[in-house]
């Protein structure tokens, strides 16, 4: 049976929790007043499904259940993990926990507040030991930080198992050492936009060149390296001290307005409100949101490619979940081994899927039926490898920037040494192409072909063996420019 999670509050952050708990396979019972609540809902899961399944490279878990919960103890009954994401009001926040801890006194209780300390959300709670902060980054189906912050009497060990679920559900809870107002992400970007409202204010800048000077530039590097990491770097050779001897003493300058904040008078508000107008008001929020998520997708990715920083993140995340999909006995049909969107970078200038990401397409997919027979890269790091000797590529279809595709592979024959594969690229159930690959097993250090180990053929064969049954795709053994 599926794991439940109940989200009270289905706003922008509520409903990107519901949306990440159900893409990973939770079940998911909501409790929110608003009518407009389960519209909302299904807006930020439509965004999520059209973005997190581009960052798996193995097939999705089935999506788990969604409930508009009639009453809060309904939404709560039987969850495992509950997280609170009602609007920012400390008293309106202290109510629902009272409300929740009447009937699961003892269930891990997440607030999403991105202001308060767990100390002031367990005031005068049943159970305060269960509350915490956990607090994510919008959209939170996309972005894995979620600060979790306990207070001295939390209980540590449901901290753990709390911290636990964040990582199933492919998040990177970072345990906050001290709870302090804002914890430390938004404290540090409040003072960021602080000094962005000075800059505004007085004429520097408008609201477009604080965003270029972000995007161009830093933005960039802190995308990936952070703050610290991109100062070692920036010291040279001599590293962080140097770095701070250079550089320390400009603090007291200071270059900066310190803590004093821009009275929010009318006259500022317009002034930033039509200069972001100016800015972005040809796009709507949903464009914005979908622009948001695509790029997000790619950078995420290129991290994933290079293990770093958040793409770290998701490679483990597809290794904790590789454990489930390689438990499930092959089914007599082609497996489905990827699913995969199609992004941005793949497109040529018809707008169509280029050719050689085909080739990368059909990589993924057999990529993932190796590591589901154990070639994974431990294994490939004990000197073995399996080889594309040969490979066809036959376009049936097009596919466009954003069409989901999926991968699945038939194994046509297979013996010690070869392994061949038909895969098929498939859009809505249609195929838009055909790969069919000749593999060798290769002894790297010799670089020479040699039988696969047993345990490898224990998995393969009997895939092979049930695959034998199914009808031969048209395609197999094609040359090209043959007639059809
Ligand atoms: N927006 C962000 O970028 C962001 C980021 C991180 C954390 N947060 C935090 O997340 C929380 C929610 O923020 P949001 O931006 O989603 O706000 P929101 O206004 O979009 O959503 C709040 C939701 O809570 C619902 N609600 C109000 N009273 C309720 C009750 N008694 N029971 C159940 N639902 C109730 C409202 O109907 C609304 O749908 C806040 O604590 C906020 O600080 C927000």
């Amino acid at each position: 049976m599926a794991r439940k999670a109940a989200i009270i509050g289905g706003g922008v952050i509520g409903g990107g929790w519901a949306a990440r708990f159900l893409l990973n396979g939770w079940d998911v019972a909501v409790f929110d007043p608003d009518p407009q609540a389960e519209r909302k809902i299904q807006e930020v899961l439509a965004n999520a499904r059209a973005a997190l399944p581009a960052l798996s490279d193995l097939p999705m878990m089935a999506e788990g259940v969604l409930t508009m919960a009639d009453t809060l103890t309904d939404a709560v009954e039987g969850a495992e993990y509950i997280q609170e994401s009602v609007s920012e009001r400390l008293e309106l926040k202290h109510r629902v926990f009272a409300q929740i801890q009447q009937s699961c006194p003892d269930t891990l209780i997440g607030s999403s507040t991105s202001g308060f300390k767990p100390s002031e959300l367990q005031q005068n709670a049943a159970n305060p030991a269960m509350i915490f902060v956990a607090h994510p980054f919008n959209p939170v189906y996309l972005l894995p930080l979620a600060e979790v912050v306990p207070s001295a009497v939390s209980d540590l060990d449901a901290i753990e198992r709390a911290k636990d679920i964040l990582r199933e559900i492919g998040m990177f809870p970072l345990h906050v050492r001290k709870e302090i107002d804002a914890h430390v992400a938004d404290r540090f970007l409040e003072a960021v936009w602080r000094e962005a409202l000075w800059l505004v204010k007085d004429g520097v800048a408008t609201t477009e060149e604080i965003d270029e000077a972000i995007r161009m530039g830093f933005g960039l590097r802190w995308g990936q390296m952070g703050l610290f990491e991109t100062y070692r770097v920036a010291g040279g050779e001599a590293g962080m001290k140097h770095f701070m001897a250079q550089f320390g003493p400009c603090l007291e300058w200071p270059w900066t307005k310190l803590t004093d904040v821009p009275e929010f008078t009318e006259e500022l508000v317009d002034l930033i409100a039509g200069q972001s107008d100016a800015q972005s008001g040809q796009y709507s929020i949903r464009e914005l949101e979908r622009i948001r998520d695509s790029n997000l997708v790619g950078f995420l990715r290129a991290l994933k490619d290079r293990d770093w920083g958040a793409g770290r993140v998701l490679r483990e995340h597809d290794e904790r979940r590789r454990v489930a999909v390689a438990d499930t006995p092959p089914a007599g049909a082609p497996l489905v081994m990827a699913h995969m969107q199609v992004l941005p970078g793949w497109i040529d200038y018809n707008g169509h899927m280029t050719e050689s990401r085909y080739l990368y397409a059909s990589s993924e997919t057999t990529d993932a039926f190796l590591r589901y027979i154990g070639a994974d890269m431990d294994y490939v790091a004990s000197g073995y490898s399996y080889y594309t000797a040969e490979s066809h590529i036959m376009h049936r279809g097009e596919a466009k920037l954003g069409d989901r595709l999926t991968g699945t592979l038939q194994v046509l024959s297979a013996d010690e040494k070869r392994l061949h594969v038909f895969v098929s690229i498939q859009k809505d159930g249609q195929e838009v192409a055909s790969i069919e690959q000749m593999l060798l097993h290769v002894d790297m250090k010799a670089g020479r072909a040699t039988a696969a180990p047993q345990a490898i053929l224990d998995r393969l064969l009997p895939i092979a063996n049930a695959h034998a049954d199914l009808p031969r795709p048209k395609a197999v053994g094609r040359a090209t420019g043959q007639r059809k």
